[in-house]
């Protein structure tokens, strides 16, 4: 394996990170500057917000990355970047700073795919525990904010390549999760909330209905005849906001809200102190519904395209009742599942990085005038 060193950025939503990972499996540092205190009192990122954070960040966490690594700029031997999808605004911060270290270094410069990213944090994290031979086809789930999507993951000579096979039709599963916190007045962001909350309710409690999809998504021409397993969220989300309005749970929601506003950073205690029973059997029952959903497609894909290996990875894979329902579920189909540790399930630039090594291996380049890809597809 050749000793490659790669200065990884990530800036596509609202955490800036850089991270310098060695060939794809050693993490040298780690960096990630969250901007949760600033979206929290709007109850989402805020996109205008984002960029100027990204703009403030992304010098001392480039930095410090370096520093922990204990490497100078002149000794990386790649730059890696996000190139998409993300906001606009916030991929630009990433890249416009990835050029011109880029440029000024004379370093070659790698684009990454995010959502690439977080299936090569999977990867990273087996490699770092010795396991590096994979059975494929692989099956990667990628659950984020911003995505539900299911890949058919192949590697020939160091090259990449997936196929989607599906994805959410509306809401993404992160997407949900923080709106329904959201709705019931628990803050932002709402899954690692509701993942803390979750245990301390009835899962049993509400029975939720998950959609089923039966007819074929209009606005994706297909192109062959190949099976998907499409998601769909937003319906569950309505479903939550009928129980609060049936129930009438509004004026405790309000008394929630008010509270947390003036609590800074509420704790797992705060929260359970302004939670009735009621609100945490709905908690736990729409993340119950949510797991089962997601474990549910995923493993009649890996059945339908008889895949060898899965992958779950993106910010909602750090829930811990989904990784146990996956764990168990595919056991008992006989599917090895791997997730990457909980900390680089999220968004972070260390998984750009290692995304960015078999590119480096193939020499795989982007121009300096190359631009960011909001809605950047992943082949
Ligand atoms: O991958 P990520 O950091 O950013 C995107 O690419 O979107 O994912 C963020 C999403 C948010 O929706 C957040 O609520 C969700 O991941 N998330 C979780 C958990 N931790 C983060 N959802 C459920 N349980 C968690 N523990
Ligand atoms: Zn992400």
């Amino acid at each position: 394996m050749p000793d490659v060193t790669i200065l990884g950025i990530e800036s596509s939503c609202d955490e800036t990170g850089a991270a310098v990972v060695r060939s794809g499996q050693q993490i040298l540092s780690n960096v990630v500057a969250s901007q949760i205190a600033t979206h929290q009192p709007y109850g989402g990122v805020v996109p205008e917000l984002a960029s100027r954070e990204h703009l403030r960040a992304i010098i001392p966490v480039v930095r410090q990355a370096l520093a922990e690594a204990r490497l100078t700029y002149e000794s990386v031997d790649a730059i890696a970047v996000t190139q998409g999808p993300g906001l606009a605004g916030s991929l630009l911060v990433g890249i416009s700073f990835a050029k011109a270290l880029a440029f000024a270094l004379e370093k070659p410069l790698i684009a990454v795919n995010h959502l690439e990213g977080h299936i090569h944090a999977v990867l990273l994290e087996q490699r770092q525990t010795g396991n590096g031979e994979l059975q494929f086809p692989v099956l990667a789930l990628v659950v984020s904010g911003g995505h539900t999507h299911l890949y058919l993951a192949h590697s020939e000579e160091n090259l990449w390549t997936y196929d989607n096979i599906g994805h959410t039709r509306d809401d993404a599963a992160g997407e949900a999760f923080d709106k329904v916190a959201k709705l019931l007045g628990l803050g932002y962001p709402g899954g690692p909330i509701i993942d803390q909350l979750a245990p301390h309710g009835n899962p049993e409690a509400v029975k939720f209905q998950t959609s089923q999809l039966k007819h074929r998504d209009r606005n994706r021409p297909q192109a062959d005849d190949q099976p998907r397993f499409d998601f769909s969220y937003s319906g569950i989300k309505t479903a939550v906001l009928r129980y609060v309005e049936t129930h009438n749970l509004g004026a405790a929601i309000e008394e929630r809200r008010r509270a947390f506003s003036e609590t800074k950073g509420p704790k797992l205690e705060d929260y359970l102190r302004f939670c009735d029973r009621q609100t945490l059997d709905l908690v736990a029952s729409f993340q119950r519904s949510m797991v089962e959903d997601l474990v549910a497609k995923t493993l009649a894909a890996a059945r339908e395209y008889d895949v060898q290996t899965l992958f779950v990875s993106g910010g909602v894979a750090a829930n811990r009742e989904l990784r146990e329902n996956f764990a168990r579920e595919a056991e008992m189909q006989g599917l090895p599942v791997f997730f990457p540790s909980r900390s680089l399930s999220t968004d972070n630039a260390a998984m750009i990085a290692a995304a960015a090594f078999p590119k480096f291996l193939a020499k795989q380049f982007v121009p300096v005038d190359f631009s960011a890809e909001a809605g950047m597809a992943l082949r």
